[in-house]
């Protein structure tokens, strides 16, 4: 039903009218219209799940969500994966974010549809007043080759082919299903999420070649890791200076961790290999005889909304046995406010309302940043964001709540 306030109208927007939109959104994104993206959105569009306000039949704020999984610590759980976040530059501090916010979530609440919804932010100033806490960091990783050497006998089994998009795309699909099993921050990724992660347009290059392919097999001829890498000539006064531009690393073995990277690291004429959305905690500076070899800048990367508190504590799993009392609160959604005891272990989880005394309270962004595991309890009450009624609470669930690595969110959505 489109609800209306004064003029402005908010309603879900057509197949039909995706052009108009995306032509607005990429304006606000400071982008020309290019067709070959919006040729690329389509197919992951899903109009029932957009919402736009229109001003007098003209839209001047979006905002989607996608269907998707997302890995948790215990595996994989539903994910409202919200995006294509816009208001115009005529209608903004207007309340029209807000407004879509609210609808959103409650949507999501009143249809018990996803536990959880999830976001990349622009701006990292935008998503906290709306409970969406920042639960997982992606890493610049900048390697300088010269300085960059692996132990003689790390990386060398196996076989490594280069191979088209369409060769590689098999052995990709079964290596990215098999990491995201049990590797927090992934996402599930159909045929339509694959295309639009291998989007490779010519302006986006920057002077570098297009996407090139890498898949290693192991000894007994099974695919365990692949790189989606690009590679950009130049040359200086002392000779080759190339780059290596990263756009993704899976690997099912650490072996096939290390086979990739002795590929990447020793590509003739190349001095630097840079990779933009790496994993928080790479393991590849611990490869190298040289770790100081691999520079690593941190920034936020996934936003982690709960929807419904105990849906969401009981959809994942604990690394330790817990019993506790969580007290919540949560401005824009009032139904999550109160007090929650949660009875968890690696195995099973429960979690519902409880009239018993609190041994922490929290709001609902501070959980939504612990949700994934990364972002310890612990960190977050050194900020004066958990507050502690029992002696050892906050210990006993910063450790039950931690995954055994931080999230990886390679993909923007
Ligand atoms: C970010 C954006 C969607 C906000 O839309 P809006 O309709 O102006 O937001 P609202 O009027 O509902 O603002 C809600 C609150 O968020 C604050 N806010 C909005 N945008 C903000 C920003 N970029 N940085 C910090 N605070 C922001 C407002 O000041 C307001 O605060 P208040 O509640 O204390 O008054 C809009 O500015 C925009 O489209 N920006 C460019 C595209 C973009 O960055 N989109 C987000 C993609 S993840």
């Amino acid at each position: 039903m489109p609800s209306t306030t004064d003029q402005l109208v908010m309603r879900p927007i057509t197949v039909e009218e995706l052009p108009v939109l995306g032509r607005l959104v990429g304006s606000i994104f400071l982008n020309d219209h290019h067709e070959d993206e919006e040729a690329i959105e389509a197919p992951v569009y899903e109009p029932e799940r957009s919402l736009a306000i229109f001003d007098g039949g003209a839209p001047v704020a979006s905002a989607v969500a996608f269907t998707r999984t997302v890995t948790v610590p215990g595996g994989p759980v539903p994910a409202a994966c919200v995006s294509w976040v816009a208001v115009a530059p005529t209608h903004r501090r207007r309340g029209l974010l807000t407004r879509m916010m609210r609808h959103q979530l409650t949507e999501l609440h009143d249809q018990q549809r996803e536990p959880i919804a999830l976001l990349w932010a622009s701006e990292a100033s935008i998503y906290g007043r709306f409970g969406y806490g920042l639960a997982g960091q992606s890493c610049l990783v900048t390697v300088s080759t010269a300085a960059a050497r692996m132990p003689a006998d790390a990386g060398r089994g196996g076989r490594l082919r280069l191979l088209t998009a369409d060769e590689a795309m098999p052995p990709m699909t079964a290596i990215y299903d098999s990491v995201r099993a049990d590797r927090v921050g992934l996402l599930d990724r159909r045929g339509a999420w694959w295309q639009r992660r291998l989007f490779d347009p010519e302006r986006w290059r920057e002077g570098a070649s297009s996407l090139r392919f890498a898949v290693h097999h192991d000894d007994d001829g099974s695919p365990d890791a692949y790189a989606i890498f690009n590679t950009k000539p130049s040359w200086g006064a002392t000779g080759p200076n190339g780059e290596v531009g990263v756009r993704e690393v899976q690997a099912t073995t650490p072996a096939g961790y290390a086979a990739i990277w002795r590929f990447l690291l020793e590509i003739d004429l190349v001095r630097t290999v840079t990779w933009h959305l790496a994993a928080a905690d790479e393991p590849l500076p611990y490869l190298l005889d040289n770790p100081d070899a691999v520079q690593q800048a941190l920034r936020g990367a996934l936003w982690v909304r709960i929807v419904d508190v105990d849906r969401a504590l009981s959809a994942r799993r604990y690394s330790t046995r817990i019993d506790t009392v969580l007290e919540l609160s949560d401005k824009l959604c009032p139904w999550n406010s109160g007090r929650y005891r949660l009875t968890a272990d690696a195995a099973a989880a429960t979690c519902s309302r409880t009239g018993d005394p609190a041994d922490l309270s929290l709001s609902v962004t501070t959980l939504g940043a612990a949700y994934l595991g990364g972002t310890t309890l612990g960190r977050l009450a050194g900020a004066g964001l958990v507050t502690e009624h029992r002696t050892g609470a906050v210990a006993a669930a910063s450790t039950a709540f931690q995954a055994v690595r931080p999230p990886y969110s390679p993909e923007i959505f």
